[in-house]
């Protein structure tokens, strides 16, 4: 099977591995330790914020990040429902309820018109996901949100290196989280980061990563154990060093998808809108017109060829049993429609040679069998 994603790891992160692990550094109680500290710097200077905190996965950076921007109960939150739980899961966990908002069927990220007609006096904070690596529409969003005074926090997971009119997906929000997760554009197995330019949300996350300890044994504020380990941070800092390279050949693998695929009937590609870079997380094509039978039907065959396709994402979130028995239904159809249609294919580095040769084929092959037009 051509896997939809999986981690690419070297000689190099063997040996950091091994490094720390000689050390006897293992963690550091304010979750600041040597590589920690290496592994922020770096991830600052690559995306072009002032700050970035370390964190053990992208949602307790998420969760973190609501927290520092002081949401809590009775307060909403926006999010699209079309994207990873863990986006809306951290609106729940700081005890504030999430708004769901529609997206652009292009892009599959929020739309910047259902955002401004979402926001109500109990808003404090919208969340944008930059989903398959594509960037969201962030100018629109953060002008209106900042005219309300409304924190924007970027969920970055999926968008490593991604670009938005000039700047780093991670550099444009009051806060940006990611995701270091074991098949994501870079790893450290688990793991995540905050970026931000804000010395005073800096600080917050910090205090938060650590049970809100500014001194042993002190709590100021609430907090958790959210610490990155010293293991990761080291794989962290030798896999950001490729993540360029690794970026390079997911659009490179893009490019020959979208060149050979852009002719077939029935499948909409992915876009690049102007002014944006996509980091190529996921190549996501859509079965216009289809309903999930059918998309289920051809990721299926696709399957039985050792093409792993796969769906990101069959349920939106405001349709999952927990959240729809909590916050109710939802009017998102471009988000349902999407959720049918969507089917993401293999477009990661360590694809080989041929195997792009053998995706095209299988694709063509199962909408010939459908009759796809
Ligand atoms: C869009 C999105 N948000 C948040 C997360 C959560 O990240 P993690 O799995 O590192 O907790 C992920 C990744 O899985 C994601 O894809």
């Amino acid at each position: 099977m051509i896997p939809i994603n999986r981690p690419i790891i070297g000689e190099e992160e063997i040996q950091a591995a091994i490094k720390v692990l000689r050390s006897g550094i293992l963690t550091e109680k304010s979750g600041h330790g040597p590589f920690a500290s290496k592994f922020e710097k770096a991830f600052a200077d690559y995306i072009g914020s002032k700050f970035a905190v370390t964190f053990n996965s992208g949602t307790s950076a998420l969760h973190a990040a609501l927290l520092a921007a002081g949401v809590g109960p009775k307060d909403e939150v926006i999010v699209p429902s079309f994207t990873f739980v863990a986006t809306a899961e951290v609106a729940v966990l700081a005890g504030a309820k999430p708004i769901f908002v529609d997206i652009d069927p292009k892009t599959y990220c929020m739309d910047p018109e259902e955002v401004k007609q979402a926001i109500s006096g109990r808003t404090k904070a919208i969340i944008p996901v930059h989903l398959y690596g594509h960037p969201c529409d962030m100018a629109p969003i953060i002008e209106c949100g900042h005219e309300h005074g409304i924190i924007v926090i970027e969920d970055a997971a999926q968008a490593h290196g991604a670009e938005y009119k000039g700047k780093k997906a991670g550099a444009l929000g009051d806060l940006a989280c990611f995701s270091f997760y074991a098949t994501k554009n870079m790893t450290t197995g688990e793991g995540g980061m905050i970026t931000t330019n804000s010395e005073e949300f800096m600080e917050k996350v910090r205090l938060i990563r650590s049970h809100g300890e500014k001194e042993p044994y002190k709590s100021v504020i609430i907090g958790h154990n959210y610490r990155l380990p010293e293991i990761e941070a080291a794989i962290g800092l030798v896999q950001l060093g490729k993540l360029p390279k690794f970026l390079e050949a997911r659009r490179k693998n893009a490019m020959f998808l979208m060149k050979e695929l852009v002719s077939v009937g029935g499948l909409q590609m992915p876009v690049e809108y102007s002014g944006c870079k996509h980091s190529w997380y996921l190549f996501t094509v859509r079965l216009k017109g289809a309903r999930s039978k059918i998309r289920n039907k051809m990721v299926k065959k696709l399957r039985e060829e050792y093409v792993g396709a796969s769906v990101y994402y069959p349920i939106p979130i405001h349709k999952m049993p927990y959240y729809h028995d909590l916050f109710g239904k939802a009017n998102l159809p471009e988000t349902e429609e999407a959720a049918q249609q969507a089917i993401s294919l293999p477009v990661h580095p360590a694809i080989r040679e041929g195997e792009l040769d053998h995706i095209v084929k299988a694709v063509k092959k199962a909408v010939a069998s459908f009759a796809i037009k």
